[in-house]
């Protein structure tokens, strides 16, 4: 069965929501399948058929992953979250609507920056909470923190939502940018809530630093979320992390998000989360070498079409596209589905301002992003 065939074959919402003509590059799943350490690991459990009550490591799965969690992050950034204030969860939307909740009061003001992976965009809103919006500032080379923007709001917000490496913008934030924000969150009591789940997919070239790392008084009031769904492509398997900067900050936590509000974990999510932190390296690496090459590819494209507005994202395997020169009716979303047939995310479930923009997903073999890349310029030029 060639690729193609095989991708639409399979259960997957990526493949088969838009129909046989269609090639999606819309949802942040990879076509890569996984690394062999987390195939392993869901084979065991089914060769064994144990899908009952489960130990791990002599207690619960939950603490596993905690402790897996922080022996991960030790490795890769030389920091050692506390096991005591890691709360494994089923996935992070609802890590994000549950920091809120916890704390925030109804229409009070969560920051955020624009463009903004959608979930963010509707938990605030859904939460009955103020969304106010931060839009990033395209200074030409490339996506930049409004800083002035941020301080002048700040003071009616209690709560600043960040998302390094970025998506959709990919950009990953330095040092200096993530110290500002902590600044700004230390003058204004907000408690941050950082979700890092694609830094393990940055670049050479850029470098990721744990919010929790920038520095203690920082850390004592940042949430850190984050999972192995986006660097393992395992999203399906529901398994994610949030961690408390702080005790005092865990016990706030705690008192208005009782324990059973957060469910437990799918015993093959905390298996493949694992397996995939513990001995996913090498796979990780080999597919990101596919996607900085892919990466490369879609720079190549895109340079030749002076026309659209793109900054080479610093992280992950989205790219977001300005196509406002093109005026594409009756937007570019539309126009590339029904032109192209190709699916791609609209801009506009990043912000309302962004309805210009598309962001496509190029984690996918080479030979399948050529030909999204030659439909496009079939429908373009
Ligand atoms: C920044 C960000 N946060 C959270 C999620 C949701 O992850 P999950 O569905 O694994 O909880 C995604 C998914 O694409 C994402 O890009």
């Amino acid at each position: 069965m060639g690729t193609v065939d095989f991708f639409r074959s399979r259960r997957n919402t990526k493949w088969t929501r838009y129909g046989p003509d269609v090639i999606p590059a819309w949802v942040a799943d990879m076509d890569f399948g996984v690394a062999p350490a987390v195939q392993a690991a869901i084979k065991r459990l089914v060769d064994e058929q144990d899908y009952g009550y489960a130990d791990r490591e002599g207690g619960f799965p939950e603490r596993a992953v905690a402790f897996a969690f922080s022996r991960h992050q030790k490795e890769l950034y030389g920091w050692e979250p506390d096991p005591d204030l890691v709360v494994p969860l089923p996935d992070l939307v609802q890590a994000m609507l549950a920091t809120i909740v916890a704390f925030t009061e109804p229409s009070e003001g969560v920051v955020l920056q624009l463009p903004a992976y959608p979930p963010f965009i509707s938990t605030i809103e859904a939460s009955g909470r103020k969304l106010i919006a931060n839009p990033m500032i395209d200074d030409g080379n490339g996506w930049c923190l409004d800083l002035a923007r941020l301080e002048a709001d700040a003071p009616s917000a209690r709560l600043l939502m960040v998302c390094n490496p970025q998506n959709p913008t990919g950009r990953v934030l330095t040092r200096v940018e993530l110290s500002a924000l902590g600044r700004v969150a230390i003058d204004h009591d907000l408690v941050i809530v950082c979700d890092e789940v694609h830094a393990e997919l940055t670049y050479a070239g850029s470098a990721h630093l744990p919010m929790a790392l920038v520095s203690p008084e920082i850390a004592a009031r940042t949430v850190t979320i984050t999972s192995a769904t986006k660097s393992f492509n395992i999203a399906g398997l529901r398994c994610a992390v949030m961690h408390f900067g702080s005790p005092k900050l865990f016990d706030r936590f705690r008192k208005r998000i009782p324990d059973g509000l957060l469910g437990h974990l799918s015993v093959v999510g905390v298996d493949a989360t694992i397996a995939a932190w513990a001995d996913g390296a090498q796979w990780l690496q080999s597919t990101l070498g596919h996607l900085d090459a892919n990466r490369g590819h879609l720079g190549d494209f895109v340079a030749q079409r002076k026309y659209i507005g793109y900054h080479e994202p610093q992280a992950t395997y989205l790219a977001w596209l300005d196509l406002t020169n093109l005026n594409l009716e009756p937007s570019p979303w539309e126009f590339l589905k029904r032109t192209a047939n190709i699916v791609t995310t609209a801009g506009w479930e990043f912000g309302q301002d962004y309805g210009q923009f598309v962001r496509l997903n190029f984690a996918t073999p080479s030979a399948v992003l050529e030909e999204i890349l030659s439909r496009i310029a079939a429908a373009i030029g």
